[in-house]
């Protein structure tokens, strides 16, 4: 009999979590207007806010803590984390950043202007918040299968090179650059296939424009290439990597995915302009070139997870994870963006809570259902994300209403992905009782997400 699937890792510390009765949590969600941001964490029991740093280190990385280099300036851990980076995706430059966003700031601090336009498939919302506040426009490229939760093919994260193209050919002396984000966490955590990667650098080529790639997951990107793209099944991670870099510029990078870290984050590319033009903005924001807003234990930890987290046992335990739940709801009838995506799973909440009117914010229902069903905290990437539209001031209705179950990595066993699948079929089976949503009593005028209070109807 062949062997089952199980973890390439043992678990070396453990973090006691608590369940809570509905009672507590009717009271809590109460108290937090109806925002899962707003409540304390000792009153979730499993937290699906988000995969990003919230994954657990690894014992090696722990013991690169000790060893952290805090020195101001030519710190030792600098280098092992540049070196690193260098290693895997041949980018020379490098510069440290506190984390995702603020490697965004430093690099379109130089790179953005007013008036300009960036292509890109499914900006996420901090790239788009760096860019539009550089009134500067985002521009979606992303593949029109991406809108079909229920459509299953194997790189719903790609850029159409068409829709790209169009953008380029009409206002080409306006983009300063294209952004590729690995894997596209707005369309569900979609990879984007390597044919995709050469492509847009065949468009970005003709047009003599550069390539950014948000990196945040791309070793998750890279083991779809892997194990769903054709030519590539025999060739290594590492080696996956490699290429896909091949085909960029430069890139942005969240370690508190990809690197499973707490914290941290860098910008890496062989363009020197870019690196004179930036650093000026990491000394000014971040902090000095050699620490970028890092401690030098956690530029160690980053470096010891970018090795580990670009072989192919660590990513396969996480994404058949991810694959298991989603086999779970499937026994279940759950609808959610197909095929599972590497970070996480989105349920697709117009199609779960049919009766609740759009107004009344269907995925922040269902975020609340689930919260109230079992403590278990979703996240909603929906209506409310959406923000309003800064011209007509209307809710933006037109994208998809998604609840996202985001998994952190290494942090929960399957017996909680069991738990999560069955609270969510308990509330799936009382669908049809849940008539009405929720209403805003309170809003901020941009990424209200956070902040938002609310009131159930
Ligand atoms: N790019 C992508 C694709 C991201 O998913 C994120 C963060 C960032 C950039 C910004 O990085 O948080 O380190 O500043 N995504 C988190 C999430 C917050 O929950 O998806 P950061």
């Amino acid at each position: 009999m062949e062997l089952p699937f199980a973890e390439s890792w043992k678990i070396k510390m453990v973090e006691p979590i608590r369940k809570s009765t509905r009672e507590e949590r009717e009271q809590w969600i109460k108290e937090a207007h109806y925002n899962v941001f707003q409540l304390k964490a000792e009153q979730v029991y499993i937290d699906l806010l988000t995969d990003s740093g919230t994954n657990a280190m690894s014992d090696r990385q722990w013991a690169g803590m000790m060893v952290g280099d805090e020195s101001y300036a030519g710190a030792r851990s600098f280098r092992h984390m540049r070196d690193t980076i260098e290693r895997l995706t041949g980018f020379r430059y490098v510069i440290p950043t506190h984390q995702g966003r603020a490697a965004e700031n430093v690099l379109f601090s130089y790179l953005v202007k007013p008036g300009d336009i960036v292509p890109g498939n499914s900006h996420f919302d901090t790239t788009k918040g760096h860019i539009e506040g550089r009134k500067a426009s985002a521009v979606d490229c992303t593949v029109d299968e991406a809108k079909d939760t229920q459509l299953e093919v194997p790189f719903k994260g790609n850029v159409d090179t068409g829709k790209l193209d169009k953008v380029l050919a009409d206002h080409a002396d306006k983009v300063p650059f294209i952004i590729v984000t690995i894997t596209n966490n707005t369309a569900g955590g979609q990879p984007v296939s390597m044919q995709n990667l050469k492509d847009v650098r065949r468009v970005a080529d003709k047009y003599g424009k550069p390539v950014i790639f948000d990196s945040a997951r791309f070793a998750e990107n890279a083991y779809f290439i892997k194990t769903r793209e054709s030519g590539y099944a025999d060739k290594s991670i590492k080696e996956i990597v490699k290429e896909m870099f091949s085909y960029a510029d430069g890139m942005t990078m969240s370690a508190k995915k990809d690197a499973v870290v707490n914290m941290g984050g860098f910008i890496a590319t062989n363009k020197q302009d870019w690196y004179e033009g930036a650093k000026g903005y990491c000394v000014q924001f971040e902090g000095y070139l050699t620490y970028g807003g890092m401690n030098g234990r956690d530029m160690e930890a980053v470096a010891i997870g970018l090795d580990e987290n670009t072989e192919f046992d660590n990513l396969e335990t996480r994404i058949k994870q991810i694959e298991y739940l989603a086999k779970r709801l499937d026994e279940f009838g759950i609808p959610y963006q197909r095929p599972a995506g590497g970070h996480a799973i989105f349920v697709d909440a117009d199609r779960v809570l049919t009766e609740v009117p759009k107004e009344e914010f269907p995925a922040q229902t269902l975020t609340i259902e689930l919260y109230l069903e079992a403590g278990i905290r979703g996240c909603e990437i929906g209506y409310l994300l959406a923000d309003r539209d800064p011209v007509t001031r209307e809710n933006r209705f037109n994208g998809l209403d998604l609840l996202r179950l985001a998994i952190p990595r290494r942090v929960y066993t399957n017996n909680h992905m069991d738990v999560i699948a069955v609270a969510l079929k308990n509330v799936f089976d009382r669908r049809h009782d849940i008539k009405r949503g929720v209403r805003i009593t309170w809003e901020a005028p941009l990424m209200r997400h956070f902040t938002v209070q609310l009131e159930r109807l």
